[in-house]
């Protein structure tokens, strides 16, 4: 139903895909994947038409409907209700609902036959088109994603940047296109809708195209995986758990096929080195100097290995106790989040908040960090400073100055070097620096914000969500690092991974009281669940070359002309085989860049595979002619 062929896309010169190819086919449910500002939101921009293509092509199928869920929505204004919003996803039922109702007003006063034929066509029409259930769906709908009933009315220009996104999926989900395009659709969810949503999607008849970084939904809601990297796009058949399972093998395929590769040119380099002054064999020199010349290089990447020994140093030791909470109360209008509640954070502490949303998790948070008023008393500890993250920290970047700017407006305590060294931390490097912040995708605003609250050697770090937008890999490194950190910490999030990695105790809200589960989340799962109510084949390396390597260098001189004779024709022998083997890896070298073979993984693994092979059998001849020739060169005139 959507092609895309051959297509190259550029920034500034930085090519965010190269030649790349997608065949997006009816009812495949697609996670795309890909580590931060590797062009994915970019990418569905292309496909939804914001952005044009400059390089390949584009096709779509006739009169598609696509829906399109952008990730950044800071600047989303409507002046409609929140329920008229999510109706508007039926945009001909909204229209003939209008008719109907004008034409009723109508007959009121003037009434005729054909404005009563007309009226029974539209309803026809509109039953027909599902309009009956239309309204229910739609509440359904803001239901399963949370919103409390006195919010439907309310405009949705009021509402927070996340219960907008909110509601725009529930428009996009009434929609029901034939191709459903959601940009990181969980970042702004807590996990109960994120459950509601995973199980509308087992559910719903259409192919759609996730972008996310959370395993446990993507496992759940997609059979095909799509990852972006290298400039190209992988293609990958099953959930993210087999997607890794299959990336790892290959990644361990590159790998042995790398250290392969280097064996071999070490040992034309040798081979160079030691011959490249005898005049006599200046061809043989000259033609392995090609060869060299020739060879397609395998790179590993490194962005994807990059590691980073985050520390940052507190200012001050606390007291034991951090903050201390008592007999809180507070509330929203009739709704009540906290009654009486209390609680104590102690010093080393790294406490996960977790729960539905609407419980009041950022809430507190805010309390704590004394941007919201509340009843009942909550103290700070001895020396206690607080840091608060949060998204609303991603809209107060400044979007004109440049990250090196933007993070040195933290202190002016800091160097340029010191600056640079923590955006490295944040996986920012080298010209990186001087990018402006307007053009970061949601994972590298996220890092440079999470960044600058990190470097304030604050003792006691208040994060809201901070895992949203960033990719397993950074998720990972944020995880160590506040592993290492010797502050405190309470953070809400409700990202499993990251809070079984980060969290030494569970904070939740249960009846307007604080609870505390005094473990990991892990444990707390399983208190919870009883509380009443084919790794690759290392080949070894070939010892029999080494070992006729002695027995060969072990001739004397005065060696007779059948010898010679009979090196000559080994030597022939075995020059045609590795000329042959050469040919094949050329080929192979060829059809792994191509699109076809690229976009699929298996036919890929099968190639490398071969490619692997193909390197250390050459790189095993090599060294034998190699040993011959020796002999040769030392006992020929
Ligand atoms: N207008 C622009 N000019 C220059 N660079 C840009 C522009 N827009 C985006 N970029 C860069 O292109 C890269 C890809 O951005 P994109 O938003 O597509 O990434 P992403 O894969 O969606 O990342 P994330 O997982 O963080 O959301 C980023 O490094 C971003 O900084
Ligand atoms: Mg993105």
């Amino acid at each position: 139903m959507l092609a895309l062929n051959d297509f190259s896309f550029e920034f500034a010169g930085r090519y965010l895909y190269r030649k790349a190819t997608w065949h997006i086919k009816p009812n495949e449910k697609i996670g795309l994947v890909g580590l931060n500002g590797t062009g994915k939101s970019t990418l569905l921009r292309l496909i939804s038409g914001e952005y044009e293509l400059r390089e390949g092509s584009l096709s779509k199928a006739n009169n598609m409907k696509l829906g399109y869920l952008n990730q950044d929505l800071l600047s989303v204004v409507y002046d409609e209700s929140v329920r008229d919003v999510v109706l508007s996803g039926r945009e001909d039922l909204v229209q003939i609902d209008q008719e109907i109702h004008r034409l009723l007003e109508e007959i009121e006063v003037n009434y005729d036959d054909k404005r009563l034929n007309r009226l029974s066509e539209l309803q026809e029409q509109f039953g027909h088109l599902g309009g009956y259930d239309w309204q229910s769906q739609g509440d359904k709908i803001l239901e399963g994603l949370g919103f409390p009933t006195e919010w439907l009315t309310r405009p949705l220009k009021e509402l927070s940047g996340g219960w907008r996104m909110r509601a725009l999926l529930g428009k996009l989900l009434l929609m029901a296109p034939d191709l459903l395009l959601l940009d990181e659709p969980t970042n702004h969810l807590d996990l109960p809708t994120i459950e509601w949503l995973e199980n509308y999607l087992v559910e719903y008849q259409g192919t759609y195209v996730i972008v996310s970084h959370d395993k446990y939904f993507l496992d759940k809601t997609v059979n095909r995986i799509a990852e972006v990297a290298h400039q190209q796009l992988f293609h990958y058949k099953g959930n993210f758990t087999q997607f890794l399972e299959q990336k790892e093998e290959r990644d361990a395929l590159l790998e042995r096929q790398f250290a392969n590769q280097q064996d071999y040119i070490r040992q034309q380099m040798r081979f160079i080195q030691r011959f490249r002054s005898k005049a006599s064999k200046a061809t043989a020199v000259q033609s392995r100097v090609k060869q060299l010349e020739k060879l397609d290089r395998i790179e590993l990447k490194d962005n994807e290995n990059r590691e980073f020994d985050i520390k940052f140093n507190i200012r001050i030791k606390p007291g034991k106790v951090v903050t201390d909470i008592l007999e809180v109360s507070k509330s929203y209008g009739d709704m009540s989040i906290l009654r009486n509640g209390s609680a104590q954070v102690l010093r080393g502490d790294k406490i996960a908040l977790i729960g539905a949303n609407g419980k009041g998790k950022s809430t507190l948070l805010r309390m704590i960090a004394g941007s919201e008023p509340y009843d009942g008393k909550i103290d700070l500890g001895w020396n206690v400073e607080t840091a608060f993250f949060a998204q609303h920290q991603l809209e107060s970047l400044n979007l004109k100055s440049d990250l090196l700017n933007e993070i040195g407006t933290v202190s002016a305590e800091y160097t340029e070097k010191d600056l640079r060294t923590v955006l490295g931390c944040f996986l920012f490097t080298g010209e990186e620096v001087f990018k402006k912040v307007k053009v970061l995708s949601g994972g590298e605003k996220s890092r440079l914000a999470l960044a600058k609250t990190l470097i304030t050697q604050s003792n006691f770090l208040l994060l809201d969500e901070p895992t949203n937008h960033l990719d397993m890999f950074s998720a990972a490194v944020l995880a160590e690092s506040l592993d290492n950190y010797e502050g405190s910490l309470l953070f809400v999030s409700h990202d499993r991974t990251f809070i079984s990695r980060v969290a030494n105790k569970i904070w939740w809200i249960e009846n307007g009281q604080l609870r505390e589960y005094p473990g990991t989340y892990d444990e707390y799962n399983e208190w919870i669940a009883t509380r009443p109510a084919a790794p690759v084949v290392v080949e070894e390396k070939p010892k029999a070359v080494v070992e006729s390597k002695s027995a060969v260098t072990s001739v004397k001189t005065g060696v007779s002309k059948n010898q010679i004779q009979r090196w000559e024709t080994q030597m022939k022998e075995l020059q045609e085989k590795i000329d042959q083997f050469d040919l094949r890896r050329t080929q192979l070298e060829e059809s792994m860049v191509s699109p076809e073979v690229v976009s699929k993984s298996d036919e890929l693994l099968i190639l490398t595979a071969e490619h692997v092979k193909l390197l250390s059998e050459t790189s095993k001849l090599q060294k034998e002619y190699d040993d011959i020739l020796e002999q040769w060169m030392e006992n020929h005139e």
